[in-house]
């Protein structure tokens, strides 16, 4: 199996040269390797939704499978889903084919022209937590270019997940300290807690922090 597995094995003394190289997404959706996918939106998303009136134009960026999209759409949310994997939209559109329209093939570090600066809300769900550290800039410039100003990102993060031997996990340890370095200058965070809910493997692994972008 790859080293750049979604789960295992998990780098545990912080990235090496060839562990930066990105993951080939659309060979992983293509080989029905996607680990991450748990057939359901978030948990931690759900409930957030389900206790804040969120509205407005959102972005599910490295939707996936779409299921944080379909939860945006039910609680009212006009969402967009945007995927770097032709193979992963489609399995989107074929989950959800009511929503097939609002997943969008598309590189969230290059977004598509209308795209821009439109959002009011960004739905962050284990896109980050898949990336090298080296993306990490690019990931917050993408968000710097589809959110504007004064909306918010809402963030299920998958946080540093010191993972035991058989565990599955994100590929690139992420700690809280570098998503608040991330996003230090810009943004002030509103809400910042560990969920009550999460998948199973995730439980106290995971963080929700809402960032409002600063005008
Ligand atoms: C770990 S998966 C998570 C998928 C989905 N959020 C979920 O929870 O099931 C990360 C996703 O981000 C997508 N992705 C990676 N880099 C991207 C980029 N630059 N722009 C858009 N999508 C990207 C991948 O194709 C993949 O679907």
């Amino acid at each position: 199996m790859s080293r750049l597995s979604f789960h295992l094995p998990f780098i545990d003394n912080g990235p090496t040269a060839d562990s930066i190289t990105p993951m080939d997404w659309e060979d992983k959706y293509r080989t029905g390797e996607t680990f991450w996918n748990k057939g359901a939106p978030s948990p931690p998303m759900k409930q957030y939704l389900e206790r804040h009136a969120v509205r407005g134009r959102t972005l599910v960026p490295g939707c996936g499978h779409g299921h944080e999209v379909a939860l945006a759409v039910q609680y009212g949310l006009d969402a967009t889903g945007l995927d770097i994997a032709p193979t992963g939209v489609a399995a989107a559109r074929a989950l959800y084919p009511q929503l097939a329209e609002r997943f969008v093939v598309g590189d969230l570090f290059h977004p598509p022209e209308p795209m821009r600066g439109v959002f009011d809300v960004v739905l962050e769900h284990t896109c980050m937590s898949g990336l090298p550290p080296t993306m990490r800039a690019d990931y917050r410039r993408g968000i710097d270019l589809t959110l504007r100003r004064r909306g918010l990102l809402i963030g299920v993060w998958f946080i540093n997940p010191d993972l035991a031997p058989g565990d599955e996990g994100p590929p690139f340890p992420f700690s809280l300290p570098d998503l608040t370095a991330l996003f230090a200058d810009g943004y002030a965070i509103v809400e910042d807690y560990v969920p009550e809910v999460s998948f199973a493997m995730r439980v106290g692994r995971e963080r929700v922090r809402v960032l409002r972008r600063l005008g």
